[in-house]
């Protein structure tokens, strides 16, 4: 089922999660030919960009073929963020301009007061998203936790709060920070925000299928589900989830061929883009995601963890998969 955010029209329920160091673009592309109907980029450093960090530049390399896609943006500082935003506005592609308010790891959440940090400053919150909503011209979105612990889950109350700033819809990891990534996604958190807002609402949390992306939609009545750590290794996943909310079948689970198939066209994307060296020590974290729950791999894993050029990974895997076809 399509949805929109702002103006732009979403063609289904299923989107890709901003994950550092794995929705860049070339898995963004593979999430879009699968069945993802938006993708999200991995989070960008406010100062980064402004300071003009190459590193932080590069982030937002995007191609037109995996639009719609949404920049998410992380900081604290009311200042940066807004310039950020602007930046992003300008020269940037993208369709949606996200702000990280979930982001639980110490360097961006405590060091820097960025990320999950936010949700403690409900009145921060709204002075951020009103002044970038405001000075830009991309809709703008934002992905919170359920709260900073479970003694303060406020995701209601942030909700309401990002919704009178002028938010265009509203994601729910619903974990607080202090869980990480610990524990289960509390679909009640998602249904209250759901019922609380009149913007789209995106649940967030532990999608791995079919029937699991299914029940956070019926049981939440959110808009559409964003999935992070389902997709590792497994861009086929938008399209068994879209093929089960659809006709209520469960698609094969890809074939060995299909697998190798993938991690090779995945690997040259990433070393396209990136040159050789960054590119296999990419895959390198990709590769074992891939081979889950396949048999006999275990050396075969050893091996791509020290592959050095994309030769070499390309001839670890296909001496594997010749043997276990
Ligand atoms: C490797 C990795 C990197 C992540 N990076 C980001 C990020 O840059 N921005 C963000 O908002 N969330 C980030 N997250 C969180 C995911 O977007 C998502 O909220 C979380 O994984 C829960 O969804 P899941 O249960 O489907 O994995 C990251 C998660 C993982 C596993």
């Amino acid at each position: 089922m399509a949805f929109k955010i702002g103006q732009l029209n979403i063609e289904n329920q299923i989107i890709l999660a901003p994950m550092a160091g794995v929705s860049n673009s070339p898995f963004r592309i593979l999430s879009r030919n699968y069945g993802a109907g938006l993708v999200f980029a991995e989070m960008v450093s406010d100062k980064g960009l402004l300071y003009e960090n190459e590193k932080t530049k590069k982030l937002l390399y995007m191609t037109d073929i995996e639009k719609p896609m949404a920049q998410q943006i992380f900081g604290s500082d009311l200042e940066t963020m807004v310039n950020a935003a602007i930046y992003i506005d300008k020269h940037s592609n993208c369709d949606i301009i996200d702000i990280n308010m979930g982001c639980p790891v110490p360097k961006v959440a405590i060091k820097a007061q960025a990320g999950a940090s936010l949700m403690k400053n409900p009145d921060l919150i709204y002075d951020i998203v009103r002044e970038i909503v405001k000075k830009v011209s991309k809709p703008v979105t934002v992905k919170i936790r359920s709260g900073w612990d479970h003694s303060s889950v406020n995701a209601v109350e942030v909700a309401k709060r990002i919704e009178a700033a002028g938010s265009s819809a509203i994601t729910v990891h619903a974990r607080t920070r202090s869980q990480g990534y610990s524990g289960l996604a509390d679909l009640d958190v998602i249904k209250a925000v759901k019922e609380a807002v009149n913007i789209p609402v995106i649940g967030n949390g532990d999608v791995i299928d079919g029937p699991s992306a299914k029940r956070m939609l019926d049981y939440t009545g959110c808009d559409a589900v964003m999935i992070g750590r389902g997709a590792l290794g497994n861009p086929w996943i938008f399209r068994e989830i879209n093929a089960y909310l659809k006709d209520g079948v469960h698609l094969p689970r890809p074939t060995h061929q299909e697998i190798k198939e993938m991690m090779i066209m995945h690997l040259d994307s990433l070393v396209e883009l990136k040159g050789e060296h960054t590119g296999v020590l990419e895959m390198r974290s990709h590769g074992p995601w891939y081979l889950k729950g396949i048999e006999h791999a275990s050396s075969l894993r050893k091996q791509l963890s020290q592959a050095k050029t994309r030769n070499e990974f390309v001839q670890y895997v296909d001496d594997f998969f010749k043997h276990h076809a």
